[in-house]
Formats: structure tokens, sequence, C-alpha cells
């Protein structure tokens, strides 16, 4: 009779394992693949996950631990290099495109495909004035931020904020967070290009509300309850929304006063611009431009500062080549000439191929557009609705264009043809991140400063890394700063 109720027991098992492992597991391809099944072109190959969670846990346990490439890779292995696949993430049916010329396609084509960024992101980051149809409206918005004039009015500026941060940093008694002054340096200098010389206790009570804000922009499950982090988040745009609404208003008082532009900051040339219409912007729309201004910069150029730095410092060779081409700039410098000059990091030709080396190793993950039609790509069907994450950390990481990918290998960009669209960082087309160069500048100046006087040394040079949504070490890369003795 127990061995009876043993074999019972046992089958009952069998058939649940059977159930969930290829019933339950398959249930939500199959969904989908049925609800299409008389398009003229299948769904791509893929894996939509469970049903209702699609993949949501598999990314978490992979990007959380640092293994983010492990998601992608295990989908390219199974189902081929066709560079397009579905997939379940972020509560949404989604197309993954990882192909160059795919990927361009997706991003070109705005009329097809719109910014469709996961639901905190969108919440926490919605700007009107970006998403403006309106091109010459998009230009005037970014004009303060693009082209050698405006990098020149920069200049000064980030360099004091270089320096005094090395400076800050080196007089520390006990180790640092480098990626967080990282961040603080890079939040400080976005504030100065918006709000100008703005008070510093109110920068630091911006940085202390937008840190809140960055822990909840991509949200996996945006739970606006008391304690999720995403409540936390959206509380805490408020805050930041009410301080800088005081600030506008005290800036269009100045204005009505007659003194207009004095601060020569982006809010003054917002404040004077009008919309098709003719009207002048609300004061919402301005801080959700500021807000998402703030997203685009702090943290992609804090992490890539960090991660050039800790490249730097794990190959010596490299370090020796990018110090000894910032040791020629200075030795052909005038004695007059006390700072760096646009020219200067012009030559700088090797280090701007180590920030480029860089931000390919540690791109944010993805971008994200949502098919407004139903499409076809490459022989495969895009139901209208459905996300299409353009993922350029595996774009970014491919064998195929960038050959031993994970090795950090600066001159591989000495024969780089841009034209194959396999190296699209800062995006493509009329979303192209307009503050590329102002970036870019910044990284160099950093490191310019950093390669001439400084070294870096971790705590926990082992510690565990985590990828999303751009790969760190959990320690924040806990670090000293040192000041080399010659400096
Ligand atoms: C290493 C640094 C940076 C990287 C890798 C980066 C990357 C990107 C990418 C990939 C996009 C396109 C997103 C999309 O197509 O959905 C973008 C857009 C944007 N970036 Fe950057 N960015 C960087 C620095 C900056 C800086 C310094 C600023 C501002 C000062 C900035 C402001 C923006 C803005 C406002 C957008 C939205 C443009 C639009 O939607 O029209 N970014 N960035």
């Amino acid at each position: 009779m127990e061995l009876q109720w043993l074999w019972m027991f046992a089958a009952t098992l069998l058939t649940c394992y059977i159930f969930v492992s290829k019933v339950m597991r398959n249930l939500n391809g199959w969904y989908y693949d049925l609800k299409f099944k008389n398009k003229q072109y299948p769904l791509p190959p893929g894996d939509m996950g469970w049903p209702f969670i699609g993949n949501l846990w598999t990314f978490f346990k992979y990007f959380s631990s640092g293994r983010g490439e492990t998601f992608i890779n295990n989908i390219v292995h199974k189902f081929g290099r066709i560079g397009i696949y579905k997939t379940h993430l972020y509560g949404s049916p989604s197309i993954i495109v990882i192909a160059p010329a795919i990927c361009k396609k997706v991003l070109i084509d705005e009329v097809t495909f719109k910014i469709g960024y996961p639901k905190a992101a969108t919440e926490l980051a919605k700007s009107k004035l970006l998403n403006s149809e309106n091109g010459r409206f998009k230009r005037l918005v970014a004009a303060p931020i693009i082209g050698r004039n405006v990098l020149e009015m920069y200049l000064e500026r980030i360099e004091d904020i270089v320096i005094n941060k090395l400076e800050e940093l080196s007089s520390m008694k006990h180790p640092v967070e480098f990626l967080m002054e990282m961040r603080k340096a890079s939040f400080e200098f976005v504030i100065h290009i918006f709000l100008g010389s703005c008070d510093q206790s109110n920068v630091k009570k911006f940085g202390d509300l937008f840190n809140v804000m960055c822990i909840a922009l991509f949200s996996l499950v945006p739970i606006n309850v008391p304690g999720f982090a995403y409540n936390k988040a959206l509380k805490a745009r408020m805050k930041f929304v009410k301080i800088v609404q005081y600030i506008i208003y005290e800036r269009r008082m100045t204005i009505k006063n007659g003194q207009n532009g004095k601060n020569n900051d982006l809010l003054d040339i917002i404040l004077q611009i009008k919309d098709e219409s003719g009207e002048k912007f609300e004061d919402k729309d301005i801080i959700d431009l500021l807000i998402t201004f703030l997203f685009g910069a702090h943290e992609t150029i804090a992490t890539t500062i960090m991660w050039s730095v800790m490249y730097l410092t794990q190959n010596p060779l490299c370090l020796k080549k990018a110090k000894e081409e910032q040791e020629e700039i200075m030795k052909a410098r005038p004695p007059s000439q006390k700072r760096l000059s646009i020219d200067e990091i012009k030559q700088m030709v090797y280090l701007s191929q180590v920030v480029d080396e860089t931000i390919r190793h540690v791109s944010n993950f993805s971008t994200f557009r949502e098919a407004t039609t139903d499409v076809n790509i490459n022989g495969y069907f895009i139901p209208k609705g459905w996300k299409v994450l353009v993922w350029l950390s595996a774009l970014h990481m491919d064998p195929e264009h960038h050959s031993n990918p994970e090795e950090f290998n600066p001159t591989r960009w000495d024969d780089y043809n841009p034209t194959t669209g396999s190296f699209i960082p800062f995006g493509v087309g009329r979303r192209l991140c307009p503050g590329r160069d102002l970036a870019r500048y910044k990284i160099s100046i950093f490191l310019h400063y950093f390669v001439l006087n400084y070294r870096l040394e971790r705590i926990n040079s082992e510690c565990p890394l985590t990828s999303f949504p751009q790969p760190k070490p959990i320690d924040n890369c806990l670090a000293r700063i040192i000041k080399l003795s010659n400096s």
C-alpha cells in the first residue's frame, strides 16, 4: 500500500514538472504565435517567458549579478545570429534588435517607431519639449549644449569642477565611493548649464532628491505604494519640481524687470523661446526638460569616467600611452597659457579612443521604442504597440563588428569605419544625444588631469558587479585617489 502511495506521489511530481516546464513555460509564446498566425510574416524567433511576467526574472537575475550580457548571449546562442528576437520585458511583449542595420532603421524611422521607454522612466523623465515634432524648436533647446563656442564657454567651468574634485578626493583620509563622487561632479555641471550659478545649498538639495529618482528610473516593477522605490522617486520629483518652480518664478521676475538673459544659461534661453502658436513655455514643461537633461547627463558621464579610470589603471600600457600623449600636449603649451584649450583637447587622439573604447564596453543596455503600426522588418513581423529595444550593449560587444570585444583596446579605433552603424552609443536620427560632444569633452578633461597627476587605488579590486542599467562594481568603486609625488 505504501509503495502505491509512493508511486502516486512520484507520478504527481512528474506531471507537475511536465506541466510547469512544457506547458506553463511556453504558454506565453503559444499565445502570441496563435494571435498573429495569419500575418504574412512570422514573429521573430525568441522566448516570451512565463505568463504575465515574461522574462522579467531571468533579466533581473543576470543584470543584478553583473552578467547582463549573458541574458542576450543566451538568446543569440539559442536562436541564431539573426539580429532580431521576440521577448517579454517590462510587462510588454517586445522585440530586441542587435543587428547594426536594423538598429539604425528603428532609430531613424521616428514615424513607425516612437519613443517607448518603460513606465518609470516615462513618468520620471517625461519631456514634452524634447518630444516636440518641431525640429526648429528642438534645435533651439539643444543649442546651448552643442558646438565649439558653447564648449569654449563651459571649458573653464568644467576644468574648475574637475580640478577641485580631484584635489578634494585626494585630500580625503578615508576611501571614497568614486562613482558617487563623479555623479556629484556631473550633476553640479548640468545644473550649471541649465540654471547658471545656482545657490550651492540648492544644488545639494537637488542632488539628494535626484539620487532618489535615479534609483527608480528603470524600475522593473514600478509600484506606486509607500515604501517602494518608485513611490519614493515620484515624491522626490514633486519636491524637486517645487524648488525649481521657485527659481523659475524668480527668473521670470528678473526678466520682467528688464534684465533679460544675464545668466547665459539654458533657462534664460528657454524662457525667451515661443512655441508654434507664439506662446511661451509653461513652468512644468521647462522643469520636465531640466529633469530629462539631468537623467541624460548625470549617470552616463559619471559611469564612463569611473570605468575609463578603472580600465586605464588595469591596463598599464594604455595608461602609459595616454599619459605620454598628455605630457606632449603640455610640453607644446606656451608658458603664458595656464588652462586647457579646445585645440589641445582636439589633439588628444589616443585619449578620445580611450573614451570610445570605454563607452563601447559600458553602454546603457538599451534604448526603447514602440511600434506605432504593424511593420515587417527583414522578413519578420513587429505588431503595433510592441516595444522595440535597440540593445546597444550587445551591438557594441558583437565579435562580428568588434574583434575580441572583451579586450580593452583603444587602438581598435585607429581603423574604425563609422558608417557601419556598429557603434552608436549616442543613438542616431532625430533623438541623437545633444550632449555627446559635451560629454566627450568633459570626460577627456577629467582624464587629462587624472593621468597627469593622480592614480586610483581600489579597496576591493575583485568587487562583484551589477549591470543594471549600466555595469558598475557594487561598492561604487570604493577607492583612494592618490596624488602623484611629481605633480
Ligand atoms: C557618455 C555620455 C552620454 C551617453 C552615452 C549618452 C547617450 C544617449 C543616447 C543613446 C541617447 C538617445 C536615446 C534614445 O534614442 O532613446 C541620448 C539622448 C539624450 N541625451 Fe545623452 N548621452 C550622454 C551624455 C549626455 C549629456 C552630457 C547630456 C546633456 C548635457 C545628454 C542629454 C541627452 C538628452 C537631453 C537626450 C534626449 C534627446 C532627445 O530625446 O531628443 N546626454 N543620450
